[in-house]
């Protein structure tokens, strides 16, 4: 029934590759693709993090239901009713009545929104909004009533679980009495939906001007995670995809106003800050965002630190500028589909934006430090400290810093009497996973996979990084020298007399997926040769960090590094 292609196509961009597909991973970090999904077998696999199996293992990872959930969801999608009673009771997830509960509220406020109680005036507030009824509709938009307990009594009346909703902060004790009130009342609800399109939290608006706090959101639970999610995500992710780039605004309302005018593949966090998390969930789905901020002090700086960010996460960064003072809701709908197009294609590269932010307004030295402050901030979430490295290059020039100024912040010296300043890097080239890719390496060239033979030249003792695997490589080597086969019993003797035959059974049972092997080994190898060369940097790099720039050494250093970065680039 349901294509794991197609259904795994809806989290993760896919290329083909061979009679494989291929993607960044959605269940860890990375940079280069190692996720595979094969057509044929109907399973993913993932050579970075070891995570695999079929579309439902896929769901329940990914969306974090259980089998039958994941079982229901694809059921619906395939227009295959698949019964309750089939899923034993005791099996449902804790996480199904969380979302339950939410979809029992969505209902609630959507009623109240078309209904007479008090409806009318969260119409009439929509509609000065400019957001006709289909719209509220598509998004499912709603009304906390003007009541106290509306929530609550429907939820008692249908013994609906009411720890469930407290949990969700749908409800809240009363200190009075001993039962419940409403957590939200006259508000204009938007529901914040997963990708998958199920309500996990809400965001609601007063209908007052100037009244505060202006929105009241959901706490976070089991089912949300404001780091992570983007608010309009289920409807914008097919369009993001399609039109390999998404556009990033601050507010649900103008989240919303460009869906209105055509711009579906607008998305917008949950008021936070964006996070590594949710430049990861954009990264894999495209490789182009575009920041629409609002056009004040505090929208700008915003954008200064979400471009850091994003750009940390391996995405193309732009910003579109608006006229001062508006902000995405008001520009679309003053400038409509059209102009809007226009806006949008002048954004600017997220350097130039920058360079604009710095030289705009000439700073004064306190605001550059705010700039610099922020740059480092966003700077912070890189995993990857080549590309770091890069970057840090350009904004020093942009930003009239030295480059170690940018750097110091976050990489610290070691601080006064030795201690070591606490490195933060938040994705380390974790030495279990590489280990890991390291034995896949072996695997394939024992397996004398297409392209062994050529691998085999490239390949030096010393690209492995642990130090089995360095001794085992030798073993290889040694063996082609002498044509002894690898599977003979003269080579099994050699791995014993070498202590290594523990590794020798564990390479054997390292998993390789279906595809193009040759491809594989090939990129197996550039992952692995590109970590090498990647340490050699940081030695370089901290090396630097403690010589006088003009030093003969530090010259000496400095050429070594471009070419090592020559080589990383020409893998
Ligand atoms: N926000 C919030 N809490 C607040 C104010 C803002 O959570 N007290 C979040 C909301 O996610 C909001 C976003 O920050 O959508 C942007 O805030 P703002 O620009 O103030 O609101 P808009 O969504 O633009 O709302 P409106 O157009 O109605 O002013
Ligand atoms: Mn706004």
């Amino acid at each position: 029934m349901a294509d794991i292609v197609e259904v795994i196509s809806r989290h993760v961009e896919l290329r083909r590759a061979g009679t494989n597909f291929k993607g960044l991973c959605p269940f860890h970090e990375e940079k280069t693709p190692s996720f595979m999904v094969s057509p044929d077998k109907q399973i993913f696999h993932c050579f970075g993090c070891g995570k695999g199996g079929n579309v439902f293992t896929f769901l329940i990872e990914i969306e974090g239901v259980s089998f039958p959930e994941a079982v229901r969801t694809l059921g619906r999608q395939y227009g295959v009713e698949v019964a309750e009673r089939e899923v034993p009771e005791e099996v449902r997830t804790r996480n199904e009545n969380y979302y339950r509960a939410n979809e029992f509220a969505s209902r609630l406020y959507e009623n109240l929104l078309a209904g007479t109680r008090g409806g009318d005036r969260a119409r009439r507030y929509l509609t000065s909004r400019k957001i006709p009824p289909e719209v509220w509709a598509e998004f499912r938009l709603g009304y906390s009533g003007p009541g106290r307990e509306q929530l609550y009594r429907a939820a008692q009346k249908e013994k609906r679980p009411l720890d469930v909703l407290r949990e969700l902060k749908l409800i809240v004790s009363h200190t009075d009495t001993k039962g419940y009130v409403d957590y939200f009342r006259e508000r204009v609800m938007f529901p914040i939906h997963s990708a998958s399109g199920r309500v996990i939290a809400f965001g609601a608006r007063t209908l007052e001007k100037d009244a505060e706090p202006k929105y009241l959101n959901s706490v976070e639970s089991p089912i949300y995670s404001k780091r992570r999610t983007l608010f309009g995500l289920h409807k914008a992710r097919d369009a993001i995809r399609e039109s390999r780039s998404a556009v990033l605004v601050e507010g649900y309302t103008d989240c919303i106003s460009l869906h209105m005018n055509g711009f579906v593949n607008a998305v917008a966090s949950c008021g936070t800050a964006i996070t590594a998390d949710h430049a990861g969930v954009l990264r894999r789905l495209t490789q182009k965002v575009i920041l629409v901020p609002d056009a004040d002090h505090a929208g700008l700086q915003a954008a200064v630190v979400a471009g850091a960010v994003l750009l940390g996460a391996g995405i193309d960064v732009k910003v579109a500028r608006l006229d001062p003072g508006a902000d995405p809701d008001t520009a679309v709908q003053a400038a409509g589909r059209e102009k809007f197009g226009k806006i949008l294609g002048g954004a600017l590269d997220y350097l130039e934006f920058l360079d604009y932010i710095m030289k705009d307004k000439p700073p004064t030295p306190r605001e550059r430090e705010a700039v610099i402050h922020r740059v480092t901030a966003g700077l912070a979430e890189f995993g990857d400290r080549l590309r770091y490295e890069v970057v840090v290059q350009d904004l020093a020039k942009i930003l009239g810093v030295d480059a170690e100024v940018l750097r110091g912040r976050r990489w610290p010296k070691r601080g006064p009497g030795g201690a070591p300043g606490a490195p933060e890097n938040k994705a380390p080239r974790g030495t279990s996973g590489r280990a890991r890719l390291e034995k896949t390496l072996l695997r394939l060239l024992m397996e004398e996979v297409p392209g062994a033979a050529e691998a085999r030249e490239k390949i030096d003792s010393d690209d492995f990084s642990d130090e089995k695997c360095r001794e085992y490589y030798k073993l290889l080597d040694s063996a082609w020298d002498e044509n002894i086969d690898l599977g003979s019993s003269t080579f099994q003797h050699r791995a014993e007399g070498s202590g290594l035959e523990g590794l020798a059974a564990e390479i054997a049972l390292v998993p390789i997926p279906p595809g193009d092997q040759e491809r594989l080994l090939r990129d197996t190898l550039k992952r692995v040769k590109g970590l090498k060369i990647r340490d050699e940097l940081d030695v370089l790099r901290e090396k630097l960090r403690d010589l006088p720039e003009d030093s003969e050494e530090a010259v000496a250093y400095v050429e070594h590094y471009a070419h090592l970065k020559r080589a990383l680039s020409e893998l």
